[in-house]
């Protein structure tokens, strides 16, 4: 007898899902602890919780998605899988990973699929309603570290890009499409200016929620000389013995780009003027790129990261602030100190950015940043997802030992809807009256 049309799509779809969860199988073996290949192959399945049942961490999630997308050969854009109603997922399910696999490899690159089932829910936390005033500005200002004071170099370094932002600005995904440029050098985040030297740098890098924060710099010595993760590792602590100084690290680099310009992006440098200034003190006639997000946005995404758990001196302080107000905080903070440093630097040498603007228009904004930069307007700077590795943004060995924002790798193609996604999950009135007065100066608008 003829084998039913039905029969036939059901065995061709079970063939296919296995295919996928066996791509899975070695990528898992690799994230879990005490894997034993043979006993997990016949007790995972499509009910097997990532998080619960295998113990995998969110930044292995990760590791897991991007070996996915390796394996396949393409991306899958696996937001949409993990953001239900505004909220990241709390944990996955095998079944519905392989589904979305499957689902994807089914449709041409942005498409857009129907919301997968939540199986629970992460919850960034709750604006908490506590307001912030004058006097918890000054509070939070009070808590930020110090750089030492540098003196200004006799002989400068030639000129670089430094792009400003207050963290979770969408400066990953800006630094990714300009390291698409032939004529620009943009690492992963190089977390250089706040130290006088590597060794001291070293050392301020050295705790577990920080470690990965270093390495930018190795990804960096990577691209410039061909080298492996090990290879790179052992560079930066030669250096690092030798005290090298920050500004020598910086010429290295600038001495093996040839006509390419270094572009550094460190939104950890924006929680101090001090360490602002410092590349007026090390380059020549550097140039900046001011790129900001509506407060509401940059919050929101703050949450969801719980970026004030990685940061030390937030962590010192983890009692004395709500993680709403640190989400706040950390924006008016940052951009108040680009602002006023800005305000001591030329016109034209500075240009500023709406993340806004460039998610909704990307050509636009990218032509107007690349007249700024007087380089012409390159059509791969469209593409932040094609040759990720080129563009260093594949992380050391794991995708999570990159310097930046890994939701980046969650993404398929520069997202306009990630623009006023927010505005579903946060109300523009819990932003406080200093955090709004500063935003109105920055073209944004409530209602806008
Ligand atoms: P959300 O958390 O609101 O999604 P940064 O790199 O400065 O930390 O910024 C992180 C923000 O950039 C995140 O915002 C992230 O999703 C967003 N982002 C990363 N890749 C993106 C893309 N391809 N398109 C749009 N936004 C992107």
């Amino acid at each position: 007898m003829m084998p039913r049309i039905t029969d036939t799509i059901l065995a061709e779809q079970a063939r296919e899902r296995h295919a996928v969860f066996n791509c899975m199988l070695p990528l898992l073996a690799d994230l879990v602890p005490n894997w034993d290949f043979d006993e997990w192959e016949t007790r995972i399945g499509d009910d097997t919780l990532l998080i619960d049942d295998l113990g995998l961490t969110s930044v292995e999630f990760i590791d897991l998605f991007v070996g996915v997308e390796k394996a396949v050969g393409r991306a899958i854009g696996f937001h949409d899988l993990l953001m239900v109603d505004g909220r990241y997922i709390s944990d996955l399910r095998l079944g519905a990973l392989i589904d979305f696999v499957l689902a994807r490899l089914h449709t041409t690159p942005g498409e857009t699929l129907p919301r997968p089932a939540a199986d629970g829910i992460s919850c960034a936390p709750a604006a908490s309603g506590r307001a912030i005033d004058d006097a918890t500005i000054a509070r939070f200002r009070a808590i930020i570290p110090q750089p030492r004071p540098q003196q200004a170099l006799p002989h400068p370094n030639p000129p670089a890009v430094f792009l400003l932002s207050a963290p979770r600005s969408g400066s990953t995904l800006l630094q990714t499409i300009l390291a698409g440029h032939p004529m620009l050098f943009a690492p992963p985040e190089l977390h250089l200016l706040w130290f006088q030297d590597l060794a001291e740098r070293r050392l301020a890098l050295s705790h577990d929620a920080n470690r990965h924060l270093t390495s930018g710099a190795i990804r960096a010595i990577m691209e410039l000389d061909s080298l492996t993760v090990d290879e790179a590792s052992a560079v930066l602590e030669d250096y690092e013995a030798r005290h090298m100084p920050v500004s020598d690290f910086y010429a290295l680099m600038q001495h093996r780009l040839g006509p390419r310009l270094l572009v550094d992006k460190t939104p950890a440098n924006s929680y101090s003027t001090m360490v602002l200034q410092q590349s007026e003190q090390l380059f020549q006639q550097p140039r900046y790129l001011f790129l900001m997000r509506h407060p509401g946005g940059m919050s929101r995404s703050f949450m969801d990261a719980r970026l004030e758990r990685t940061v030390p001196f937030m962590q010192r302080h983890a009692t004395e602030f709500t993680p709403d107000q640190f989400a706040e905080l950390a924006w008016l903070t940052c951009n108040q100190n680009i602002i006023s440093f800005l305000d001591q630097v030329p016109d034209e040498r500075k240009h500023r950015i709406h993340y806004e603007d460039l998610v909704s228009d990307p050509e636009t904004t990218l032509r107007s940043v690349c007249d700024f930069l007087g380089i012409d307007f390159h059509p791969n700077m469209l593409d932040p997802y094609q040759n990720k590795s080129k563009r260093m943004a594949d992380g050391l060995k794991r995708i999570g030992e990159m310097s930046g924002d890994l939701k980046f790798h969650l993404h398929e193609r520069i997202d306009p809807e990630a623009a006023h996604r927010w505005h579903r999950y946060l109300s523009e009135d819990a932003l406080s009256g200093p955090t709004w007065a500063l935003a109105e100066t920055l073209g944004y608008r409530r209602g806008g």
